[in-house]
């Protein structure tokens, strides 16, 4: 049976499940390179109230899918990151004309006419694989390379190939693909997402079951149906998708990023001090409210979009934060995005937890950066168990690296919470995804630099 569509991942060899080694070495001669960092002046008090940037999954997802409309789409509210540019590039790179300002993009992927995606800018993110679902949708054919992001896990993409192959394996007579059925072996985001794209343009129905109910996915659709798809379910575990030959480029404002927000919420609880943030949707943070609620810390809704998190030990009975476990699993249930911050949570808290990661089977990897500033964390593959705080002990500064983007982010917070200078390197995995993060930070107290030091220096 022949297939309509035709992915080639470059370079060779073709393999679906390795891992994408990521580089992050520039071009430049060793002995000239610089070697951004951040450092931070612990223990922190914060206070004040923070504006949550638009969501990064969800931006990446509806670049993508801007591939898939025709005239012009504007989307508000794109956080300023450099995943952000990354997906500018590869649609750019595919022909797709980009402009942004002001927090604006503005994509008319008209002249595409190419599909062989720009394989640098692919393997710097997760997000840029899911071009190949507009590119096979409109062309058939899409030449990619295995996608980057954060080095977490193994990270396949069968799911991916596999939905997409199932969706149009259906040989017919007709250029284009056809619907289908399609149960994913694994609620993937990614998979969910590439799979809705193509299924929106494909010939006829498609039924996809067992899908991510993230609401990057809730978003995505909300997209595509505004551009005139017709996509039911979403936010559910099944999707029914009515094909259709055209989509119109609409408008749409990015939601907030609810790992950001949970991110500063957790800022707050570490620090023992009380902020405002908007706008966040508290139902997509419920775990993670119901999470710090357990620990001792008040969570009020201020008004639709505002929430309030306190952590002022005044106003919590007992000595202290207290200790809880976590177990990360797919939406609604607890983030793994969210993990290597409430590890660091944890190590402030009285009692021990446990954290279990069942998303992801590698990332564990900000453990040991938290050991360096004194935590006590015993790893045993995907669990880990966190011993709280005796009394009077703390997290103490010193020298981190920043493994990857949320674990960076762990280390932010346990700077804020440590006593002395944390000094945290390789924070370019950490600028792919929190906008203005030392900004936001200086204006709610922290004292938090971003310098550069020479590389050879700088080794830790
Ligand atoms: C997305 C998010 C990431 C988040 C993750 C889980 C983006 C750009 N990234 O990543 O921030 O941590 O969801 O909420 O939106 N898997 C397979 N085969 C596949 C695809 C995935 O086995 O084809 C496995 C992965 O190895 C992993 C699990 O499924 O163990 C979850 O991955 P997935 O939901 O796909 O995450 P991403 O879409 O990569």
């Amino acid at each position: 049976m022949a297939l309509f569509c035709n992915i080639i991942i470059s370079p060779k060899p073709f393999v679906l499940s390795c891992s994408y080694q990521k580089t992050h070495l520039s071009k430049t001669p060793q002995n000239t390179k610089q070697d951004p960092i951040f450092k931070i002046k612990g223990p922190a008090t914060l206070s004040g109230h923070i504006t949550i940037s638009g969501s990064k999954n969800s931006s990446l997802a509806l670049l993508a899918a801007t591939l898939c409309c025709s005239g012009t789409s504007l989307l508000h509210n794109v956080p300023n990151i450099s995943d952000i540019q990354a997906m500018a590039s590869i649609l750019s790179s595919l022909g797709a004309k980009v402009e942004s300002f002001d927090g604006k993009m503005m994509v008319n992927s008209d002249g595409v006419g190419k599909v062989e995606v720009d394989l640098e800018e692919m393997r710097k993110i997760r997000g840029g694989f899911f071009v190949i679902g507009p590119l096979v949708a409109r062309f058939g054919e899409a030449v990619v390379a295995l996608p980057g992001g954060c080095n977490i896990g193994k990270r396949p993409v069968d799911l991916h190939l596999r939905g997409d192959g199932k969706v149009w394996a259906h040989t017919a007579n007709v250029k284009g693909l056809v619907g289908g059925r399609f149960r994913l072996d694994y609620p993937s985001v990614g998979a969910t997402e590439t799979l809705m794209m193509a299924a929106s343009m494909a010939d006829g129905i498609t039924l996809l079951s067992n899908v991510a109910k993230e609401p990057e996915v809730v978003d995505l659709a909300r997209f595509l149906n505004d551009s005139g798809a017709s996509i039911e379910g979403a936010g559910s575990d099944t999707l029914v998708i009515r094909g259709k030959s055209q989509l119109y480029g609409s408008e749409c404002v990015i939601r907030p990023d609810r790992i950001e927000a949970g991110t500063f919420m957790i800022a707050a609880a570490i620090t023992r001090s009380c902020i405002s943030m908007s706008p966040v949707i508290p139902s997509r943070a419920s775990c993670l409210i119901d999470k710090l609620s357990e620990a001792g810390c008040k969570i009020s809704q201020v008004d639709q979009h505002t929430l309030r998190v306190s952590a002022v030990p005044a106003l919590y009975p007992g000595d202290d934060l207290k200790s809880f476990g976590i177990k990360t699993s797919p939406f609604p249930g607890f983030p793994t995005d969210l993990q290597p911050q409430i590890m660091s949570l944890l190590t402030t808290c009285t009692g021990s937890s446990l954290v279990e990661e069942s998303v992801f089977d590698n990332r564990m990897s900000h453990a040991r950066e938290l050991q360096k500033l004194g935590a006590r964390i015993q790893v045993n593959g995907n669990s880990a168990i966190v011993f709280g705080k005796d009394k009077g002990s703390s997290l103490c500064g010193s020298r981190v690296i920043a493994r990857d983007l949320r674990g960076g982010a762990s280390l932010i917070l346990a700077g804020l919470a440590a006593k002395g200078t944390t000094e945290i390197h390789k924070i370019e995995h950490i600028e792919r995804g929190y906008e203005n993060i030392v900004t936001k930070l200086q204006n709610l107290g922290a004292d938090i630099e971003r310098s550069t030091l020479p590389l050879l220096s700088s080794l830790v």
